[in-house]
């Protein structure tokens, strides 16, 4: 079933991703951020087997990618299929915001979204992620250099060589677009390559927030308003608040009073929160007035939540042999077994997963999981 968008405010809708039919009501079901989950190789599955309307890398550290981490780059490799792609950052330094924007729109991404969501210590500690929502003055300043990086990078005002990058962060940066197959050199015809050639779409990437409810309990009539009058074009919300982390179940009520703030305004609003297929995605967009959802938890071990399929053990076993496949190619360097994570989560609902999870802790290889295949087909 190809899906259909009711957004049409927003270009990248319109370029490979969703298509608009005019008069008929449809909504985003995307693939909501996962750090350690939706790297390239899960995000690939994921579209291969059912495609979301939208999809977000994990969020990578905007000081990070700015000031030389070679290896969060690994993060944020896509490819053409799994447009349209919005790169994720977390950090609490505005200038770290301007350079990454840059970056993410030089990398050819449709899109650049700001975490102030993460309830992780780790990053909250730092004064990232959710603890922004404790801390407006900041997060409006990094709304605002991360609008004028895309804008700059729009405009030609600031090329990526302006940036002061070192060589390293420049070669990875070139590695990341070659993988992507992304050009921007006007020389070079787009046809012939096949390529996204940045310099000829006039595309300018949205900007987005991805955030939560408040810190100890709903603040969204203060929050909210603050975020809507930096004319995002998206605000995804998730329905519980900093303290709840993962707990309890979202609030969705308070997803609709943010849907009736941005009234009147251009943002659109994506819930979040325990969505667990499309089909309750669309249900839930009716019900609660969103323009979309994105569904993060339900999606892994089961890329089928999208089309609402309900996979065989033997289907299952066939996306786990496709996910270590892909795995290998995109990250040879990486070890086997952190995949083992995503395995478990395929075993879910399988009558024998207790005994399947015994052996797929244990996996080194993908010829040890071709030894399992049998115990995939009762
Ligand atoms: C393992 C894990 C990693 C996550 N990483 C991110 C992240 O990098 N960025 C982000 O905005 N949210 C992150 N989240 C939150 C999810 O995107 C989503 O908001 C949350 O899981 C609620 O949606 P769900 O009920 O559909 O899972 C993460 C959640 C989990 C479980």
């Amino acid at each position: 079933m190809l899906r259909t968008n009711k957004i049409n405010t927003t270009s990248f809708f319109n370029r490979g991703g969703g298509e608009l039919v005019e008069g008929q009501e449809s909504f985003v079901i995307g693939l909501s951020p996962m750090d350690g989950i939706t790297d390239e190789a899960f995000r690939l599955v994921q579209t291969k087997i059912s495609k979301p309307d939208l999809i977000f890398t994990e969020f990578v550290s905007a000081e990070g990618i700015s000031r030389g981490g070679i290896k969060l780059y690994d993060t944020i490799l896509f490819s053409q299929e799994e447009r349209p792609i919005i790169g994720q950052l977390f950090g609490k330094d505005p200038d770290s915001f301007y350079k990454s924007a840059i970056i993410l729109c030089e990398l050819g991404f449709d899109g650049v979204d700001i975490n102030m969501g993460c309830p992780a210590k780790t990053v909250t500690q730092h004064g990232s992620g959710a603890a922004l929502i404790a801390n407006p003055k900041l997060a409006l300043q990094i709304i605002e250099s991360t609008k004028k990086g895309i804008e700059d990078w729009y405009t030609g005002k600031t090329k990526i060589s302006d940036l002061g990058l070192n060589k390293k962060t420049l070669d990875v940066i070139k590695r990341n677009q070659k993988y992507s197959k992304i050009i921007s050199n006007k020389n070079v015809s787009l046809s012939s390559r096949g390529d996204v050639d940045l310099s000829t779409e006039g595309f300018r990437p949205t900007l987005s927030v991805k955030t939560r409810l408040g810190t100890t309990e709903s603040i969204v009539d203060t929050w909210i308003p603050i975020l809507l009058d930096q004319d995002l074009d998206f605000l995804t919300i998730h329905g519980r608040t900093l303290k709840q982390a993962y707990a309890e179940i979202a609030n969705w009520e308070e997803i609709k009073k943010v849907v009736s703030l941005a009234k009147n305004t251009k943002t659109k609003i994506f819930g979040n929160g325990d969505i667990q297929n499309s089909q309750q995605g669309i249900e839930y967009c009716q019900k609660y007035g969103v323009d979309g959802v994105l569904i993060g938890r339900a999606a892994t071990g089961n890329p089928w939540c999208f089309n609402n399929h309900i996979a065989t053990p033997s289907e299952k076993f066939s996306a786990m042999l496709l996910h270590s496949q892909i795995f290998q190619e995109v990250f040879p360097h990486r070890q086997f077994d952190s995949l083992r994570k995503h395995f478990l989560l395929y075993t879910k609902n399988l009558s024998n997963a207790k005994s399947l999870r015994m052996k797929l802790i244990r996996l080194n290889s993908v010829k040890e999981l071709l030894s399992l295949e049998d115990e995939f087909q009762s």
